[in-house]
């Protein structure tokens, strides 16, 4: 896979690209990543990436020849597609992060400042994408999130350790609670059915928590997931025990 950025602030991104599952995906060539400075697709002497708004009023717009000049140069004659981050998009979820895993190749654009002119929107971007309903400074933030998880899922991604499958949103629940050694810390103890050996009522138990967490705390997601027989027998039992 291969992801573009555009960004005023390309700097921002070294680091959380450099370490950990990205950064090792990177290193073993399941994915490239390639930083552009919108910047460097002015053509004028001052390289003027923004201007004030048509109309009035306050705050700068990114003007559309950069973003247009960097979007043809990145892509040369493949078609890809050209994703603005904006609090106007989409709302980003894993179903979306799985549907992005699919894809070869793609540009990420990072807008800033009041907004980026209409006709970016219109002729130049296929998607428009936001990571929730709050406002960043700028896309980078937000594109760094759609990236981590994007590539978390590519195939090799996650160590022999590590698992995609379990984790909170992939199976539509949240996770369940896990604990380490030591058994029994100040006073609280791990709780006795997972020293138990028995995998397959651990494994009930993980799915019990997991529901029972799911409809306390996003009970919006419960709507949405498909729950089997041995779901409502764990539920009843759980709601029966808490009697
Ligand atoms: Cl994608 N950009 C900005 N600036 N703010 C956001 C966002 C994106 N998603 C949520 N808030």
């Amino acid at each position: 896979m291969k992801i573009h950025i555009l960004t005023l602030f390309p700097e921002m991104f070294s680091g959380p690209f450099d370490e950990s599952i990205i950064g090792r995906a990177v290193d073993q060539e399941l994915v490239s990543i390639d930083i552009n400075n919108i910047r460097d697709y002015t053509r004028d002497k001052h390289h003027v990436v923004d201007d004030s708004p048509y109309g009035g009023g306050p705050g700068m717009v990114l003007k559309p020849e950069p973003l247009f000049e960097a979007v043809d140069a990145v892509k040369g004659e493949a078609d890809m597609p050209v994703i603005l981050l904006t609090p106007q998009g989409r709302l980003f979820s894993q179903g979306l992060a799985t549907e992005l895993a699919g894809m070869d190749e793609m540009i990420l654009v990072c807008g800033h400042y009041e907004g980026v002119d209409e006709r970016v929107r219109q002729h130049l971007v296929t998607d428009e994408i936001s990571i929730g309903d709050y406002v960043l400074s700028g896309g980078e933030l937000a594109a760094m999130v759609v990236v981590d998880a994007v590539v978390r899922q590519l195939p090799g991604a996650l160590g022999s350790e590590e698992s995609a499958g379990g984790d909170s949103h992939s199976t539509g629940l949240l996770e369940y609670p896990q604990y380490t050694r030591p058994q029994s810390f100040r006073g609280w103890e791990v709780p006795e059915i997972l020293l138990s050996g028995d995998h397959a009522e651990i494994e009930r138990w993980r799915r019990g928590q997991s529901l029972k967490r799911t409809a306390e705390r996003r009970p919006d997601l419960m709507q949405r997931v498909a729950l089997s027989d041995e779901d409502r027998k764990l539920i009843a039992r759980m709601e029966r025990e808490e009697e």
